[in-house]
């Protein structure tokens, strides 16, 4: 659970970080686990950024009955996000970010809510949980956010090199009067964050992967008014710990089909996710 103090940050920054939440072999389990999943690899979708590198990701709406379910089940992450934004939340969608050594893609700034506005949600009653799978840092395009933008409410979003971003006259006023914060996260760490506040990242011009999960979240009474991209209310069921801890032990004893080659082809267009 998070502390009151935990809980006034997120209500002034729009966001909170923990760190080492979740343990090196659940996420060395989770990344070996994606690279070996078929069904994960045949999602993946990419565009290109304004300077040519692929921004790729694998989204699904339902958690699977697998680790990926498993972390998005988990209490670790559902609890926060319950408190954060006040009632009962369900599964929206998960995605895995794949940031490529040297050719991963940079994301605009934006809001989430600036696309599932557009997706029948009513309210910004709604949440986005980022677990770092690896290091994330400046050089391999972690996430910059503006702390405070989520009290802006929902700005418009538009054509931005090439893909939907925020309102730039407006995010170039913000930026003249506040600086981004990188937040740099170690593997395991995990950001909750307000779907309303502006986030972009560059691209990856390191030599290293930049992965992470991200578990997006929707009140229960803010379910989609009709049916629109991303999944309407369906009660969560909470992982079981050590249902978890037993995939985690033997995906790590599994024989790896693959090395620690962590570069995955995209099959089609990325829509807004
Ligand atoms: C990123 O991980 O670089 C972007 C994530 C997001 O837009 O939610
Ligand atoms: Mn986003």
């Amino acid at each position: 659970m998070l502390s009151a103090a935990e809980l006034e940050q997120y209500t002034r920054e729009g966001f909170v970080i923990k760190r080492g939440w979740f343990s090196p072999a659940e996420v060395s389990a989770l990344i070996r686990f994606a690279q070996d999943d078929p069904e994960m690899l045949a999602r993946v979708t990419g565009r290109l950024d304004s300077e040519g590198n692929q921004t790729k990701l694998s989204l699904w709406d339902d958690p699977p009955q697998n680790l990926f379910g498993f972390f998005a089940r988990s209490r670790r992450l559902v609890e926060p996000a319950t408190q954060l934004v006040g009632e009962e939340i369900y599964h929206y969608h998960s995605k895995l970010m794949l940031k490529e050594p040297h050719t991963g893609g940079a994301w605009e700034w934006h809001q989430d809510y600036g696309y599932w506005y557009n997706y029948a949600c009513l309210r910004p009653a709604m949440i986005s949980c980022l677990i770092a799978l690896d290091r994330a840092d400046r050089e391999n395009g972690c996430l910059q956010v503006l702390p405070g933008s989520h009290d802006l409410g929902r700005i418009d979003h538009g054509k931005v090199a090439g893909q939907t971003g925020a309102d730039m006259e407006r995010v170039d006023v913000l930026l003249a009067r506040q600086s981004p914060t990188y937040v740099e996260c170690e593997p395991g760490d995990v950001l909750f964050f307000h779907c309303n506040l502006l986030h972009r990242s560059d691209a990856n011009r390191s030599p290293r992967s930049r992965w992470s999960l991200i578990c997006c979240y929707n009140a229960r009474s803010n379910s989609p008014y009709k049916p629109a991209r991303h999944a309407a209310y369906q009660p969560l069921e909470l992982t079981d710990e050590s249902r978890m801890a037993a995939a985690v032990l033997e995906i790590a004893n599994r024989p790896s089909r693959s090395a620690q080659d962590k570069s995955v082809p995209a099959t089609a267009p990325l829509a807004n996710p």
